[in-house]
Parts: C-alpha cells; sequence; structure tokens
C-alpha cells in the first residue's frame, strides 16, 4: 500500500528530526490534528488525490468556518483563496508570510517553532488549491532557531510537495518592519527596495513576478490546516460566547509571565490577563492595546471584551496581529502614545509625503507637548494629521501610524498640559 508506505517513510523521517534534536520543546496544542508525526499531511494527500471536487470542498469549509487573516487584517481567507484560484496568470505562487514585526506580537514565532509541519501543510494545501507550483516561507531575519526548524520540516514536506510538483523555499526578509507589508514583501522577492506598492491590484491577482499571488500570514496557514483535516464543525465548536475557533495571542507589557497563548476564540482579555500571571504587585490595568502597536488602545472598562475580531471592532479597536499589550495604572500615556508614534516614524519607508512627513510632524508636536511647550491646539492637529495620514498614505503604516496616539487623546486623556502652568 503505497499510503501506509508513506507514512511509515515519513514517521521514520520525524523520528529523526525529532524535537529534542531542534532545540525546542515538544508542546502540545489543542490546534494540531496529528497524534502521531507519520499522520502529518495527511490532508494534503487527500486533496491531491480528490481534485478540483477536493479543492472546492475545502474552500467551503474554510467558508463555513469563517476563516479571517490572523496577520492583523482579518479578510477572510476562503475568499482570498478563491481570488486567487480563479485568477488568470502564466504562473501562481503561495508566500506564507514570516515576517512578524508588528511592537508585541510574537505568536507566529511560537507556531513556527512547534508546529512548523502544519505551516508547510497549510502552505501546501493553497498551493493546490490555487494551482502554485511555488510556495515560499518568507521570515523573519532574527528568527534564526525557528529558521532551523522549517529547514528540517521542509525536508520531509518536500517530498509529498515533489511528488506534486510544488518546489519549496524560506527566503530570509532582508529586515525592517515594512518588509513584513505584503506588497513590500513582493518587491523584496523580486530583489527590489522594500517599499509597499499601491493596492490595488491585490497581490490574489498581481504579485509575485506581476502574477496571481496566495499570500496568507503563519497562524491562518496553520488553522487552514486544523480546518481541512478536522473540519468547520469542529472549528467553530472551539470559541466561547458564540466565536468561532482558537485563536494564538502574545501577552506583553504590564504581566507577570509575557508569553504565548492558544485560546478559544471569545476568552476576554481579563482571562488572558489572568492566565498571564495578572500585573505585577496587583496593580490596576490603566490601558490595553489589543492587536499589537497598529491598533487603538482601550480603557480598563473594555477588559471584559472577548478576543475576536467583532467583539473588538465594536469595542473601537481591533484583534489585529494577535497582540495584548499591558499598561498598568501609573504609566504616562502620553510618552506611550509617543513612543508608539516615534516607531512608525522611524520604520516609514518613506515613499509617500503624508507618512514621511507627517510622522515625523505628530513627533515634533508630541516631544514638545512632553516637555510642556505645545499650545492648546495640538491635540486638535493631531486629529487632523490622522485623518490626512488615514486617508492619504499608500500603506496600513502611514493609515495607522497616529492611531495609538488618537485613542489616548480620545479614551484615556493625558493628565499633561500642552503648556507648562
Ligand atoms: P488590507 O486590509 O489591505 O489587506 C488584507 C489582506 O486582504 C491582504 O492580503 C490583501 O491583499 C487582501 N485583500 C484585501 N482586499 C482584497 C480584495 N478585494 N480582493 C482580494 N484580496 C484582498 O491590510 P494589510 O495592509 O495587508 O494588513 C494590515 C494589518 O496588518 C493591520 O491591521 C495590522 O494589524 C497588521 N500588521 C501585522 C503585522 C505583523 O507583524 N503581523 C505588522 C504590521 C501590521
Ligand atoms: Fe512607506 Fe509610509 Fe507610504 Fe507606507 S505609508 S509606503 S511606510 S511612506
Amino acid at each position: 500500500d503505497p499510503h501506509t508506505g508513506a507514512a511509515a517513510a515519513l514517521a521514520a523521517l520525524h523520528a529523526e528530526h525529532a524535537p529534542e534534536h531542534l532545540e525546542v520543546s515538544a508542546k502540545s496544542y489543542r490546534v494540531d490534528p496529528y497524534a502521531r508525526p507519520g499522520e502529518r499531511y495527511a490532508t494534503v494527500r487527500a486533496l491531491a488525490a480528490g481534485g478540483a471536487a477536493a479543492a472546492e470542498a475545502l474552500l467551503g469549509e474554510l467558508k463555513e468556518a469563517g476563516l479571517r487573516g490572523m496577520g492583523g487584517a482579518g479578510f477572510p481567507t476562503a475568499l482570498k483563496w478563491r481570488t486567487v484560484r480563479d485568477a488568470v496568470g502564466d504562473e501562481k505562487f503561495v508566500v506564507c508570510n514570516a515576517d512578524e514585526s508588528e511592537p508585541g506580537t510574537f505568536k507566529d514565532r511560537e507556531l513556527l517553532a512547534s508546529l512548523p509541519h502544519l505551516v508547510w501543510e497549510g502552505l501546501l494545501l493553497g498551493a493546490l488549491v490555487v494551482g502554485a507550483r511555488r510556495a515560499i516561507v518568507y521570515l523573519r531575519h532574527e528568527y534564526e532557531l525557528e529558521r532551523r526548524v522549517l529547514a528540517r520540516e521542509q525536508e520531509i514536506a518536500a517530498r509529498i510537495a515533489g511528488e506534486l510538483g510544488v518546489a519549496l523555499e524560506i527566503f530570509v526578509s532582508p529586515g525592517g518592519y515594512i518588509m513584513g507589508e505584503e506588497t513590500a514583501l513582493l518587491e523584496g522577492l523580486e530583489d527590489r527596495r522594500g517599499e509597499p506598492r499601491n493596492k490595488p491590484p491585490y497581490p490574489g491577482i498581481a504579485g509575485l513576478f506581476g502574477q496571481p499571488t496566495l499570500i496568507n500570514n503563519v497562524e491562518t496557514l496553520t488553522m487552514a490546516t486544523a480546518i481541512a483535516a478536522r473540519g468547520a464543525a469542529w472549528w467553530k465548536a472551539q470559541g466561547l460566547r458564540g466565536c468561532a475557533g482558537l485563536k494564538f495571542v502574545s501577552i506583553s507589557g504590564d504581566v507577570v509571565h509575557p508569553g504565548v497563548h492558544e485560546l478559544a476564540s471569545g476568552t476576554t482579555i481579563a482571562e488572558l490577563i489572568a492566565l498571564a500571571g495578572g500585573v505585577p504587585g496587583g496593580a490596576a490595568v490603566q490601558a490595553v492595546m489589543p492587536g499589537g502597536a497598529s491598533t487603538a488602545f482601550l480603557g480598563a472598562d473594555a477588559l471584559g471584551t472577548p478576543l475576536d475580531f467583532d467583539h473588538l471592532r465594536r469595542a473601537g479597536s481591533s484583534l489585529g496581529s494577535g497582540a495584548v499589550i499591558v499598561v498598568a495604572e501609573g504609566r504616562d500615556m502620553l510618552e506611550l502614545g509617543a513612543n508608539v508614534t516615534r516607531f512608525f516614524r522611524n520604520e516609514s519607508c518613506g515613499k509617500c509625503v503624508p507618512c514621511r512627513v507627517g510622522t515625523e510632524k505628530a513627533v515634533v508636536l508630541l516631544d514638545r507637548w512632553l516637555a510642556g511647550e505645545a499650545d492648546e491646539g495640538t491635540p486638535e492637529l493631531l486629529r487632523q494629521l490622522d485623518r490626512t495620514l488615514a486617508q492619504t498614505s499608500i500603506c496600513g503604516l502611514g493609515q495607522v501610524a497616529l492611531l495609538p496616539v488618537v485613542s489616548i487623546l480620545d479614551r484615556l486623556p493625558p493628565t499633561r498640559p500642552a503648556r507648562r502652568s
């Protein structure tokens, strides 16, 4: 039986490359559908055997599950896969965006280190569904341990990929926050300067070398594998409070144990903070950034909000990249807002004027405010700048650069007066 033979060969390879040889600890996660290494890549074999009908069935499961992009934007995964499947091109590509760089975000790092087989499996599923013959993991350059783990797993995945005519590759990002923006990433893969392109066209229509390209985050591909293996009904049943599925979240800031947690979607922010050991010294929470540096701060009144896309949007923020940053009472919110703004000013690629000039202008205004030398018009000027950047910047960096600081002005008015008394 060729299947039994392949499974035995895979089991042997996995035994050879057992986690203890990889300097990472083997952890058990609910999202992993496989009890034994030899069972892995079963969804790929089933999809390859099932042809077009199986591809349509998988798209149906992803749609039914309601899986959304876990990089931060929450775009419906089934719709993205469908777009690339239906797009016309000379060739097609699939890319796993593993250039995780949003401040506070380190959940993909854990997935790459602990569940690399689900990442390659998801990438292969995507390749088969859209008809790509080249599959690339685009990896953050500081993730050297994860690169080694991925490379070991690649040897196993490549056996199946080779049979299916798909080439697997790990591409180490040249480095820099903006290189994780999906179109700057494409420029990087094309060996060009890493600046975002205008969208549309979206990469699903015209991506790498102008060809239809499926780009998904590490966690999205991991979850797609779990849904392919266990089905949409299982996936939906994993959530709490009417939310569907699982969510990997990193928590940092003022908590006793920063780390990564695999949560049932719908777990509240307060429950996550408790899992992280609470706030040091039992201090009260002043504010929370629920989805990394690109998301609006929420006040302590929002701690009961379930962690999922819709609940956090209704609360006035976003799930973003699944990175909860906790701020305890006593921290200077204006200094924090200025710090986030400086980050975006520093990471702006400079391609478009609103972001290049606007972020610098905002930093100057905030530094003057911190020095007690701003005037009463400064908050309104910052709000106007935010609106301008949101409407006119080419990419997400400029569009959200002032969102955090404006959320502080709106929800947590800094006690510091603009002018020294
Ligand atoms: P976006 O909303 O422009 O696009 C989201 C995804 O959907 C993209 O892959 C895009 O190509 C696709 N898409 C959108 N409309 C489409 C259409 N009509 N047809 C086909 N595909 C379509 O958002 P973007 O700029 O890609 O991501 C922004 C988010 O990234 C932010 O919300 C932030 O949370 C997150 N982010 C995450 C980081 C990380 O390290 N994980 C770093 C920085 C930001
Ligand atoms: Fe570059 Fe900022 Fe324009 Fe994005 S918004 S393209 S980071 S200058």
